[in-house]
């Protein structure tokens, strides 16, 4: 039974379907690895995404590999995967979902003039004929199919009405209509959703959803006013990621729902308590930093900078805050702990950061809090979290930076650097210079581990404020076309920049190692 002709299903229930490790990984120069995707499910897991678009299983066996973890270990959301019109692709993408315990299969076909035209050079005709195929292959192998007809709001409403009417005969119980281009304005797509609920004889049997890209910035105006005209599926990514300008993000539309309920009265499964968790971890593992003035997630979204506004917000929250930092996961930055706080303090605090470490990596992570709390007067949440974090991402590195020491500054000398690395257990050190202190240390890791990859961004951005603030480097290499981020924090700039630079590489090397085992050097 669908959702949408299921008794006991609200009917202004909003389902949320999250494309971060799909149409997000598609954001140029993203990549996330299998621990990273498994990481983020969770968390999308623990916050109540009703569906995960976990990847395109076709597409590589990477993406094959991490759609089938993802499906073994998620058990109250849906998994999903995305497969084009095509056996292979189809079949693929069932075998991948195959262990959820809930599990989709998302499959879609150009419909557009312009699409079949020059993409797919196929006649309206044999495009409509294929959407009843795939839909019934799709059928045939999982319960659950989804139907997109790709550039849906660019598409001919009479051929729209006959294939998305088609679809859901073949078996499709949710049609999910993209503006794939970012094109639609907010009235035109809601009328467009309300063209298709009144017009296609058998819309009742299926839940319309929508996808709407970011480019004109119109993705969440668009897909509340989908919602609006009766739409029950959104399909968003946190942060707003995505191909080109990005997808509706999701901490935006659930928190424009959550807020605006008395003009929108729909409900929706997520705690947005969880939102800034999931928020960091995104960004964390993919490095697009979140802009400062970034609606819910930015830094300064609940910062009252103006005499006027912190009088009125000291007075009453109401006067200038329309939501609670709290209502998204955002505490107030609390002093957490000291130099003398103890192991159980500290296991306390991480559960309480949402984190559960098994004892060798809690015994690390403890000793690291220990070293940052002698360095540092303040240690925060949001050092905690940089901490678990860097600590989860160099876990089983090959390469670890054992120490570091740069001379620079306004001497005529070029900047030096001395960097002791542990490559398969046997320690290395070497001597280089450079333009700057970062160019000489990265001279160093280039010349002990020699290697051609390029390097494509070099980031870094404040964990919380002052100077003695742990500084949160990204750093991304490409070699033969795939690209991996590395991440470190550490209140020195440099360490944390040496230290990301040879995660980069770590993970280059894990790449390396499922398309053909390789020695170090490049
Ligand atoms: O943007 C798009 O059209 C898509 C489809 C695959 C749904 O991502
Ligand atoms: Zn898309």
């Amino acid at each position: 039974m669908t959702q949408q002709t299921n008794p006991s299903r609200d009917p202004n229930r909003v389902v949320i379907f999250d494309t971060t490790l799909r149409d997000g990984e598609q954001s140029p120069g993203c990549s996330m690895n299998l621990e990273e995707k498994l990481r983020i499910a969770l968390v999308l897991e623990e916050m109540g995404v009703d569906i995960i678009e976990a990847g395109f299983p076709i597409a590589s066996p990477g993406d094959f590999e991490a759609v089938h973890e993802i499906a073994k270990v998620i058990k109250d959301s849906t998994v999903c995967g995305l497969a084009r019109a095509t056996r292979g692709d189809i079949e693929r993408c069932a075998e991948a979902v195959r262990p959820a315990e809930r599990k989709r299969i998302h499959t879609f076909l150009s419909t557009s003039a312009l699409h079949m035209k020059y993409k797919l050079q196929m006649e309206p005709e044999a495009v409509h004929q294929a959407i009843i195929d795939s839909v019934t292959m799709a059928r045939n192998l999982c319960d659950d199919v989804e139907w997109s007809p790709e550039d849906g709001s660019r598409t001919d409403h009479d051929f729209l009405c006959r294939v998305v009417e088609s679809a859901i005969k073949a078996g499709a119980s949710t049609i999910n209509i993209p503006d794939t281009v970012g094109y639609a304005v907010p009235h035109e797509f809601g009328a467009l959703i309300a063209m298709l609920m009144n017009r296609v004889p058998n819309i009742d049997k299926a839940v319309i959803s929508v996808h709407c890209h970011n480019d004109l910035g119109l993705a969440v105006a668009n897909s509340l006013a989908a919602v609006k005209a009766g739409a029950r599926q959104i399909e968003c990514t946190i942060n707003g990621l995505g191909e080109r300008a990005g997808n509706c993000a999701m901490e935006e539309v659930v928190m424009a729902l959550r807020t605006r309920a008395d003009d929108m009265p729909f409900t929706n499964g997520i705690r947005t308590e969880n939102i800034m968790k999931a928020s960091r971890l995104v960004s964390a593992v993919t490095g697009f930093v979140v802009q400062p003035n970034k609606a819910i997630v930015g830094a300064n979204a609940f910062a009252h900078e103006s005499g006027i506004h912190q009088d009125g917000v000291l007075k009453n929250a109401q006067t200038y805050e329309i939501m609670t930092p709290e209502s998204v996961g955002l505490n107030q930055s609390t002093l957490v702990l000291g130099k003398h706080s103890g192991r159980h303090a500290f296991r306390e605090k991480l559960k309480e950061l949402g984190y559960e470490l098994g004892d060798n990596a809690f015994q690390d992570t403890f000793r690291r809090f220990k070293d940052l709390a002698d360095k540092k007067k303040e240690v925060y949440n949001e050092d905690i979290v940089a901490l678990v974090d860097d600590e989860v991402v160099r876990t089983n590195d090959r390469i670890q930076v054992v120490s570091l020491e740069v001379l620079c500054g306004t001497v005529h000398r070029p900047p030096k650097a001395e960097l002791e690395l542990e490559i398969d257990g046997i320690r290395r050190n070497c001597k280089a210079t450079g333009d700057g202190p970062v160019d000489a240390v990265f001279n160093c890791v280039k010349e002990l581990v020699p290697h051609t990859a390029r390097l494509l961004l070099y980031q870094v951005s404040a964990v919380t404020q002052g100077t003695d603030a742990q500084a949160e480097v990204t750093v991304r290499l490409e070699e033969k076309g795939k690209s991996v981020n590395g991440q470190s924090a550490d209140t020195d700039t440099i360490v944390a920049s040496a230290k990301a630079y040879v995660n980069a590489l770590n993970k280059l090397l894990v790449k390396r190692e499922r398309t053909a085992p390789s020695a170090l050097s490049a």
